[in-house]
């Protein structure tokens, strides 16, 4: 049999120089980031891997700065991020999901023009249970005179994201990233520690079969919300019903409505005014992926990428995913 010789496989480097040459005045400076969070994704990856077998397993017995339970691969994600992008001299500030402050660039280190926020591991609870968890990151440039940068570069819109995306650590390792042009997604292939283009220009589907919320919180819905959710699961019959999935690590319910189509939503709630998403480490990373593959993200009435922050950990309501689903949310929860 004559094998088909032809097929060029693209690793991610490969990838991202060659979509940076197509973009003029391109420093090299956003490859090298996204190069470096490639390899910060390889080894969190391998400890996501034997987390079984190490003594990484369980809590940390620190809350941090959210008040949850930090596990302790939370606190490996988060060093293993910060030890690999802190020297490369092309950040100038990082902020996490784990730690209260900006994170500076230490003196020792040269300083660039961007900021990354990240949230380490999310879905960190399900670390105990072999459920797939995730990184999520987010990508500003600085606005600030001076070399370090400041909490106000922190706090910028959505809009103002340069890049943005996710690794996922389940049956395959994933990393999903956009630059503004289109969505990319490339597999981990463990025997040659390299990301390959696996899934390039993603599309989520206009309309979408999965719905993913957490139910449990229905009793402290408001009742737009709830009406919401009963026109999502057919119950009014208004419109098909649609499949609930929840698997409670965000990057995992939204991996899969993104290439299956459907809408995520952790609305507000009366014990949680702004639901329990960051806007900054989660929302607008993952909003940014979903408005470049086709779909939307809104905070029940506006964009989630236009909301001005104001605190680094805020946390913000959003219904994210096909564009046909989240208008349905846009009409029901601002008309009542
Ligand atoms: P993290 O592990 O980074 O704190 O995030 C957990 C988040 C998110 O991944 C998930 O969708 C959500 O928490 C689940 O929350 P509920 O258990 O309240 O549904
Ligand atoms: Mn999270
Ligand atoms: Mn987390």
């Amino acid at each position: 049999m004559v094998r088909n010789t032809s097929t060029s496989v693209v690793t991610i480097e490969r990838f991202i120089i060659e979509q940076e040459r197509r973009h003029a005045g391109a420093s090299g400076t956003l490859s090298g980031v996204l190069s470096d969070i490639a390899l910060a994704a390889k080894m969190i990856a391998n400890k996501v891997r034997s987390a079984g077998l190490a003594d990484v397993l369980g809590s940390a017995d620190q809350e941090n700065v959210q008040g949850e339970t930090q596990q302790k691969l939370d606190i490996i994600a988060n060093d293993t991020i910060v030890k690999a992008m802190d020297h490369g001299g092309r950040l100038c500030a990082m902020a996490s999901e784990e730690v209260e402050e900006l994170i500076p660039i230490p003196d020792k280190f040269r300083t660039g023009p961007y900021v990354l926020l990240f949230d380490p591991l999310d879905g960190s609870s399900n670390i105990d249970v072999n459920v797939p968890v995730g990184t999520i990151f987010s990508l500003v440039t600085k606005t600030s005179a001076g070399q370090r940068g400041q909490v106000s570069d922190a706090l910028q819109p959505g809009t103002a994201q340069v890049a943005a995306g996710y690794v996922i650590y389940g049956s395959s390792t994933m990393l999903v990233y956009t630059t503004g042009h289109g969505v990319h997604g490339f597999t981990l292939d463990p025997l040659l520690g390299e990301f390959l283009l696996s899934h390039p220009d993603i599309k989520i589907p206009e309309h979408g079969r999965y719905l993913s919320v957490n139910e449990s919180y229905e009793q402290h819905w408001t009742p737009q919300v709830r009406s919401l959710i009963q026109r999502y699961r057919g119950l009014d019959g208004k419109r098909a019903a649609m499949n609930v999935r929840y698997v409670g690590s965000m990057v995992a319910d939204f991996h899969r409505n993104l290439l299956g189509g459907g809408v995520f939503a952790y609305p507000a709630n009366a014990k949680s005014p702004q639901g329990k998403l960051r806007l900054l480490y989660e929302c607008n990373p993952l909003a940014f992926v979903c408005e470049q593959a086709g779909g939307a993200a809104i905070d029940g009435r506006g964009r989630i990428l236009e909301i001005q922050p104001t605190a680094l950990h805020q946390r913000t309501p959003i219904y994210i995913g096909s564009r046909a689903d989240v208008e349905i949310a846009r009409e029901l929860l601002t008309n009542g």
